[in-house]
């Protein structure tokens, strides 16, 4: 068993005020970035989009749509918005070609994968695909808060702010994207609070 990643996941607690001298590399955040996408998505399409937050004039924008305190906003190294990607399956010709450049895919198996999507994705209900999108994009989430804790970085996920008015002040189309949570990304400047879980015989059911 490895204790190191046990005490990684379960040590990490939601941390709203950081040290705000405390910065991040564009090359170490881009290397958090990268891991977090390791993972798994549906069909390997990978719908996850980020928007990082860092310079003061992006913080200035998001902050008339931002309803959690404005400290935690200021104070953070970086402020990474996740959107998920109507149009992922644009991607998969190259994803599924680069699997075949690289030697890990036949052409065969590639053909098959690209035609099983397009089947999946086009014509897919809307309620559908919103959901496909972001529980695959809640996957690379939760992955950049425990990669970003490895890193020595705490976080803190966000929902509260202004969805609707995202795309349109960050120059997204609005059709295609959809803003799904806010991770704040830096040095803690204070404990985060311990927090309950449900028991497992409340949730898990066995057979
Ligand atoms: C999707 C999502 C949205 C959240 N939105 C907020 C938020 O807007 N403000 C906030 O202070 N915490 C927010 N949180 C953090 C939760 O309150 C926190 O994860 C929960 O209480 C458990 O605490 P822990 O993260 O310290 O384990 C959010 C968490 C998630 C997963």
């Amino acid at each position: 068993m490895d204790e190191d990643l046990i005490r990684l996941i379960t040590g990490r607690k939601s941390i709203r005020k950081f040290d705000p001298e405390q910065k991040i590399s564009h090359d170490e955040l881009s290397r958090i970035l990268q891991e977090s996408c390791r993972a798994p998505s549906a069909m390997n399409l990978q719908p996850w989009r980020f928007l990082v937050i860092q310079s003061k004039e992006g913080k200035d924008k998001l902050r008339p749509l931002f309803y959690n305190n404005p400290q935690l906003l200021d104070s953070c190294s970086a402020m990474i918005a996740i959107l998920g990607d109507l149009r992922a399956s644009d991607y998969k010709d190259h994803i599924y070609n680069r699997a075949v450049a690289e030697g890990t895919m036949s052409e065969e198996e590639r053909d098959k994968e690209v035609k099983l999507i397009s089947e999946l994705y086009d014509g897919m209900p809307h309620d559908a695909h919103l959901t496909d999108v972001s529980f695959n994009s809640a996957l690379a989430a939760m992955q950049l808060m425990l990669v970003a804790r490895a890193h020595g970085y705490e976080t803190c996920p966000l929902g509260g702010f202004d969805k609707n008015q995202f795309d349109a002040t960050f120059g997204y189309d609005p059709a295609r994207y959809l803003p799904l949570v806010l991770i704040a990304v830096g040095k803690p400047a204070e404990e985060g609070f311990n927090t309950v879980r449900l028991d497992t015989d409340q949730i898990v059911k066995w057979v």
